[in-house]
């Protein structure tokens, strides 16, 4: 995604859809962001799978098994990769797939790890081939093979490596290859959140940042979030901005609504991109099904922000379905954006 040349309106959407910003990344998430296991609402059995996993590597005092988390954005992979580092006392490196362009981008981070710390690499499933490659002996066997010269002269020599932990996140598991899936001891999805879990997290969210809400304006506020802590939080965030510039700084029901209705979101927590997503189906391909290439060139948008970004939450929700032959709007789409569906006549 390049924030460089993205429209204002793109950019708006983006921030709504989830997708992870430098504002996260300064104030928001150094408060929001839980620390330790205990703190980390929700998504039950993987929670407990690393417990074990941990006390079971302190008690052989060992490293832990290499770790894959994936799942949409904002779920808490990220989240989880700290939470782990902190509760193992383990340094953690943290870099992603794009970014190691090149083997000795990451035979240079390798090296530097130390017995029992922690990589981190975000976004592994865009990990050029090449890079992948030194992944496999590094995760196997701590091991990196490096090749100098080339033709009849090149020779081969092995560096040792400290036996690291890599924890690898991905929102697209369909597109990491085999041999480096099966390289992870532990491989876990994260879930859109239940309504409980989230209503968890939206009182700690609240009092953390100083937000009086009742009942109903939490309520409200969860059933927007699309089942996502990220979206939870921002959403938040501007509800108390709006509390506190246009009414009493307390937020109910009503304060959540028009307050969220100012940034687009409906409902049931759609934004502007996942209607317009939504209508292009329906008014440009007559309901689909259409491939996602022809859906991002009509909607002018990445087709990979679509698949990350826009479609699980609208395939969760059954409002749109994926067929051999592409995508579909279903009567719930039609329906939500009060339209009449085909289908029906
Ligand atoms: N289980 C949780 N309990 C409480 N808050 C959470 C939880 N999971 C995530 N959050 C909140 O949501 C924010 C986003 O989570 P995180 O950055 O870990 O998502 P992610 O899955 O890494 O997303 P991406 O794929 O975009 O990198 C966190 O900063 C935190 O505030
Ligand atoms: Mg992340």
């Amino acid at each position: 995604m390049n924030e460089g040349i993205m429209s204002f309106s793109s950019f708006q959407d983006k921030i709504m859809e989830g997708a992870e910003t430098n504002d996260d990344l300064a104030s928001e998430l150094v408060s929001l962001r839980p620390q330790t296991m205990s703190d980390y609402v929700g998504q039950k059995d993987t929670v407990l799978t690393l417990e074990i996993a941990m006390a079971a590597a302190k008690k052989r005092s060992e490293p832990l098994e290499h770790i894959l988390f994936h799942g949409p954005p904002g779920l808490g992979k990220t989240t989880l990769a700290n939470i782990i580092a902190n509760e193992m006392g383990s340094n953690l490196t943290v870099t992603s797939g794009p970014a190691l362009e090149k083997g000795g981008d990451l035979v240079g981070i390798l090296t530097h790890l130390a017995e029992g710390d922690i990589l981190f690499i975000d976004e592994i499933h865009r990990l050029p081939r090449p890079v992948e490659e030194f992944l496999y002996s590094a995760m196997e066997d701590f091991a990196v093979d490096i090749v100098f010269d080339k033709g009849v002269h090149a020779r081969s020599h092995r560096f040792r490596l400290n036996r690291f932990v890599l924890i690898g996140a991905t929102t697209r598991v369909g597109l990491i290859s085999a041999p480096l899936r099966d390289r992870f001891g532990i491989f876990r999805g994260l879930d859109f959140y239940e309504p409980a879990d989230l209503e968890t997290i939206a009182k700690r969210s609240a009092d953390l940042l100083g937000l009086p809400m009742n009942n109903e304006g939490i309520h409200t506020l969860i059933g927007r979030a699309r089942g996502t802590p990220r979206i939870l939080n921002r959403l938040l965030k501007r509800v108390r901005d709006y509390a506190q510039v246009k009414g009493d700084g307390r937020a109910d029901r009503q304060t959540v609504i028009t307050a969220l209705e100012l940034e687009g979101i409906d409902s049931i927590g759609l934004t502007p991109l996942d209607r317009r997503y939504i209508k292009t189906i329906i008014d440009f391909y007559s309901g689909g099904p259409v491939g996602i290439e022809a859906i991002a060139a009509t909607l002018q948008e990445e087709a990979d922000t679509l698949v990350d970004v826009v479609e699980p939450f609208l395939l969760k929700t059954g409002l749109i379905i994926r067929t051999s032959s592409g995508r579909k709007a279903t009567s719930s789409a039609y329906m939500h954006l009060g339209l009449k569906s085909a289908a029906l006549f």
